[in-house]
């Protein structure tokens, strides 16, 4: 090979090789444009009235807004969307934009259902305006189809002093929440956030469960908490809600045949309420026997936590025609607990009973008898206490409470005994027996309520009736 060869190939090879620097050149210049105009065809701006979509190199908008079946609230619906996107562009910085090439959003979006001729509209905004996340807002609507116009919560309530009502079962319903998440939520931040005022209850619904309450972020805790959706079920509130609230089909599953009796054959008679207390324990089978074949029906007030550890001692008591009464979940002192500690001792005992025969008890024997109205209140069962204290825990003594009953009980006596010893059962019958013989009767609470003609007061502690 000769030097004018060598060059030549150098010369060639050079060539190729500025070609291909020169096409790699061209390649990016074109994607540069392609990029731009691309970029540039993405300032779209779609506005029809109810799709709003705007993409810039630096923000982008997209908004859904709702039909409604009111022209008031589609107003409404309206100014507060528009007020979302002036409140976005007024964030947003131009210059600060230009720079740092950020991203910003806006987007609102809506969930719309209908529910008992109630049509709720739920908007929700999120907005990007730099920091560490979005912002939120919310805003909901509710149309009564029926009557033609807007309504709030407090509507839905037969009386408006109900919604302190609301709001406490509200506190509890999310205390139970971050316990659930294990999220230990600031009591008062949850107070505070659920207290009865109509703005903490701007965004709720009613379904087939219940009612639904919405906290959006913030409300009730932190962001990273996201919202909290509470529902409080309508057993609780049935009684301070103006409508009629759908069939719970979770009790129709459990069904108990009870055997129940007419109580107005025992109107005028003496009758005797005996009550037992704590349990149900490894003695409870033994006195349902003595029970049945005296034919006697008494009220237990159990213990949540025995309650679950003996489902079928439950569900015998029920058949057999008993009353079951709560005796709270762990037999602690109610004076000593919070708000939302009370209220669980009550909820999940009744809870534990609902599942095991259906229903829940309506009767409540706080343990020691320690009870006052902010406990009644929280409770919203009907407070039984006794007249007579057999103080059979005390004595264990078969003869010392057949003594006690005999001495003190008569009509009207609420009696005070435990299923947890035998001697409490065995003092109690031949007490029972004796009183048989002098025309006593011995009925439930509930029976007692009835043969007396007594109207049921949850303000009141019954000792006796
Ligand atoms: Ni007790």
């Amino acid at each position: 090979m000769n030097r004018k060869n060598i060059r030549n190939r150098k010369k060639r090879k050079l060539n190729i090789r500025g070609k291909i620097c020169l096409l790699v050149l061209i390649l990016i210049i074109v994607s540069l444009v392609v990029t731009k105009n691309k970029k540039q065809t993405e300032i779209t701006s779609l506005n029809e009235n109810k799709h709003i979509i705007e993409v810039t190199d630096t923000y982008s908008i997209k908004i859904d807004i709702p039909d409604s079946k009111d022209e008031n609230i589609e107003k409404e619906i309206k100014e507060w969307v528009d007020a979302r996107k002036t409140e976005f562009m007024q964030s947003i910085d131009n210059e600060l934009l230009k720079e740092k090439q950020m991203q910003y959003e806006l987007v609102i979006n809506y969930e719309q259902s209908e529910y008992n001729n109630i049509q709720s509209t739920h908007l929700v905004s999120y907005m990007y305006t730099g920091g560490n996340h979005y912002l939120r807002d919310d805003q909901s609507y509710y149309y009564d189809l029926v009557n033609n116009k807007e309504v709030v919560l407090t509507d839905f309530l037969k009386d408006k002093n109900n919604f302190k009502k609301i709001a406490q079962l509200s506190y509890f319903e999310v205390m139970e929440e971050s316990e659930k998440r294990k999220s230990n939520l600031d009591e008062n931040w949850v107070k505070d956030g659920t207290e009865a005022n109509i703005e903490n209850y701007e965004n709720f619904e009613f379904n087939d469960e219940g009612l639904n309450v919405l906290f959006p972020p913030y409300q009730v805790a932190p962001w990273s908490e996201g919202e909290i959706k509470v529902v409080i079920p309508y057993d609780k509130i049935k009684d301070i809600i103006n409508f009629e609230v759908p069939e719970n089909k979770e009790n129709e599953v459990i069904k108990i045949e009870r055997n129940t009796r007419d109580v107005e054959n025992l109107k005028g008679k003496k009758v005797i309420a005996v009550t037992f207390d704590d349990g149900p324990s490894n003695k409870t089978e033994y006195l349902l026997q003595e029970l049945e074949k005296e034919d006697w029906k008494v009220t237990f007030f159990v213990l949540g936590s025995r309650a679950k550890e003996y489902p079928e001692l439950i569900k015998k008591m029920y058949k057999d025609g008993h009353e079951i009464g709560s005796h709270t979940y762990s037999h602690l002192n109610l004076k000593n607990l919070s708000d939302y500690e009370i209220y669980k001792e009550i909820n999940n005992t009744n809870k534990i009973i609902e599942e095991t025969i259906g229903i829940k008890p309506q009767y409540l024997r706080p343990p020691y008898g320690n009870t006052n109205d902010h406990i009644k209140e929280i409770a919203d069962m009907t407070t039984i206490l006794w007249n007579v204290d057999t103080l059979d825990w005390k004595s264990r003594n078969e003869d010392a409470v057949y003594k006690e009953i005999m001495k003190n009980a008569s009509d009207g006596s609420i009696i005070l005994l435990h299923d947890l010893y035998q001697t409490s059962i065995d003092g109690a019958i031949k007490a029972m027996k004796e009183l048989e013989k002098q025309g006593y009767e011995f009925v439930t609470i509930d029976e007692m309520f009835k043969i007396k003609g007594e109207e049921i007061d949850k303000n009141k502690s019954y000792f006796n009736l």
